[in-house]
């Protein structure tokens, strides 16, 4: 298959020295990316800012913001089979980017911020994708909802749902414990290294695109 995966954080900057980003490493959708690239498949990675190295024999797109990150998924999305959207978007970003470094003058600092593209519910959509889509949730609550009504409402094809406020798992940990949510039932999996877990939802993935296609 050819394969896009989205992965890391997003940079909104504010001025020419300070941004809004988020904890988001990079990790799961790096590991996602290599076990795609070890099963045979074809990669690009789309990726904002991260300290990890781009897995052997994955082609790299790097990004910084949301908008940027809309402009090469749209730009790519037609000729993939399969998609899978781990970045953490940023949901927000300044309303407008000071050309100079703001100056701090008052006691408190009021920031606008508006709504950034919503690139995994562009997808189906917009960009009339028809393969196989993969989005992750991560949440403080409500997992198992919250990733159910994500799967609906963004045409999804399997929704990989973490709890982000457990301690040790998640966002910048090597380790990860999540929810296999697919339209018809729910899997958990046991807590285990993210290079691990990756190869297991790989597998997952391939089945649904395999289902896809025979129908
Ligand atoms: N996502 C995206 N573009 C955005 C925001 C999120 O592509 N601007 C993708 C993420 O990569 C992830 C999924 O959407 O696969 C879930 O992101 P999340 O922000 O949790 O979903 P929302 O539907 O925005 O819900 P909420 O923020 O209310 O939890």
């Amino acid at each position: 298959m050819r394969v896009l995966v989205t992965a890391g954080p997003t940079r909104e900057a504010l001025d020419p020295v300070r941004y809004l980003t988020n904890r988001s490493s990079g990790k799961m959708g790096y590991a996602m990316a290599d076990a795609f690239a070890q099963a045979g498949h074809a990669v690009l990675l789309i990726s904002g800012p991260t300290n990890l190295d781009v897995p052997d024999g994955v082609d790299f797109l790097p990004i910084e913001n949301a908008q940027e990150m809309l402009e090469a998924v749209k730009r790519h999305i037609g000729r993939m089979d399969a998609a899978v959207f781990a970045a953490a978007v940023a949901d927000y970003r300044p309303a407008s980017v000071s050309e100079q470094k703001i100056k701090k003058t008052g006691e408190t600092l009021t920031l606008e911020l508006v709504k950034t593209p919503d690139i995994l519910g562009s997808v189906r959509g917009e960009f009339g994708f028809t393969g196989t889509l993969v989005g992750f949730a991560a949440e403080t609550q409500n997992l198992l909802e919250n990733a159910r009504a994500k799967l609906q409402r963004k045409g999804c094809d399997l929704v990989i749902a973490n709890d982000v406020s457990k301690p040790g798992i998640g966002f910048d940990s090597d380790r990860n414990e999540v929810l296999l949510v697919f339209p018809e039932h729910t899997e958990a999996l046991p807590e285990d290294e993210k290079h691990h877990l990756a190869p297991r939802i790989v597998r997952e993935i391939e089945r649904i695109a395999a289902e896809r296609i025979t129908g």
